[in-house]
């Protein structure tokens, strides 16, 4: 089983964000983790979560650095009984809240993997994005994680922007390999609905091959791709599992839980939510939903899918793919070859 925590608030909102974060809600942070403990424990009779038995906990935003180390106390007292022992626990954080304070109350609350919103190590992108931190913010973070101890370290690039050049991207890819990470989340820009980027579409420039140029510079370095926008020597137990369709525990505004088959919402409006941790939303999911999000899911990443939840004629379209070696086929599971690919193919076998 898996634990998601949402922490809605930010220092600065990014053009290109459409996550549910706000920057004017700070006041409601004591409130707010007071409502999650009212949620986790109603969750975790849900789910009928026993001891040991969450393996993966992922602190997501937002921004989970603002919310100090003795503020999450409370959270992580409840749920250490339930934490596998071997269980990995991640956190995102902005380079410019996450502090050394901050990494260390969160490395002694048992937190042992951070995942950076780096974006770009280049002064004018962070500022085109609207970040509020410096390339040296950024480094800095990261060095003193790493001399506090977290062993598993990673960074957030966006690549696809207008002002991108080869000379660019290629600073931003060495200086992260320059840093003690072992995974990329690299992702293309893309134009949400909502944000300050929607009203200049023409920032973000979907390249095709300069997607696979960038992706290839990450690979040739020694970070494996093992999902279309992720790379390491470590791969996130956390990511596998939402691929894997293991069952999650959403908490926090706007976060979304699974069990079985049915989807869980909460609200995401964060007055809302605090007033009512428990209205949540249910979405009961049928068949056809379940197998078509196995496929895409499998085909985005390494995890692949079984043979099993495939009808005859799918399965046809698939041999038919791995005759085009577009996919690969063992162990009674489908694997995608390319990851650029994996909507187009996922269309060509459930339509
Ligand atoms: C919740 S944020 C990470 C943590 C923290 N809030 C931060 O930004 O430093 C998750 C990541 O999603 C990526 N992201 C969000 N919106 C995106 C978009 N429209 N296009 C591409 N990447 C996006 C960014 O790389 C961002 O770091
Ligand atoms: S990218 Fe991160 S810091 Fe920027 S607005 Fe979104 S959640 Fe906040």
């Amino acid at each position: 089983m898996l634990l998601y925590l949402h922490i809605p608030f930010c220092d600065s909102k990014c053009h290109y964000c459409a996550f549910n974060s706000y920057t004017h809600l700070h006041h409601l942070r004591k409130a707010y983790m007071s409502a999650i403990m009212i949620q986790l424990e109603s969750e975790f009779e849900r789910f009928e979560v026993t001891k040991n038995s969450i393996e993966t906990l992922f602190i997501g935003g937002g921004t989970p650095s603002c919310v100090s180390a003795q503020e999450y106390k409370p959270f992580f007292d409840f749920i250490s009984p339930f934490l596998a022992a071997d269980a990995e626990i991640s956190t995102e954080a902005n380079p410019n809240s996450a502090t050394f304070t901050w990494l260390q109350g969160m490395y002694d609350l048992g937190v042992n993997r951070v995942s950076f919103g780096v974006q770009s190590f280049n002064v004018e992108k962070l500022k085109r994005l609207n970040r509020n931190h410096t390339p040296s913010d950024a480094r800095q973070a990261i060095q003193n994680a790493k001399n506090i101890g977290f062993k598993n370290l990673s960074l957030d690039l966006i690549y696809g922007t207008d002002i991108d050049t080869q000379a660019l991207l290629l600073h931003d890819i060495e200086t992260a390999f320059s840093l003690p990470i072992n995974h990329i989340s690299a992702y293309s820009l893309t134009i949400e609905e909502g944000t300050k980027f929607f009203e200049t579409p023409e920032v973000a420039h979907d390249d095709e091959s300069q997607a696979f140029w960038f992706v290839k510079e990450i690979e040739k370095r020694g970070f494996q791709s093992y999902e279309i926008s992720n790379f390491g020597t470590y791969q996130s137990k956390h990511n596998r599992g939402y691929w894997e369709y293991k069952d999650y525990l959403g908490v926090g505004s706007g976060a979304v839980g699974f069990l079985k088959d049915t989807r869980f919402y909460t609200q995401s409006d964060v007055h809302a939510y605090i007033k009512d941790p428990l209205n949540i939303t249910i979405e009961a999911l049928n068949e056809e939903d379940i197998k078509n999000e196995k496929i895409l899911l499998g085909l985005r990443s390494n995890v692949g899918f079984s043979e099993s939840i495939l009808s005859h004629d799918e399965r046809q379209k698939a041999q038919h793919l791995i005759e085009e070696k577009k996919i690969t086929y063992h162990d009674k599971r489908y694997y995608n070859n390319d990851f650029f690919l994996s909507d187009e193919l996922t269309l060509y076998i459930t339509s």
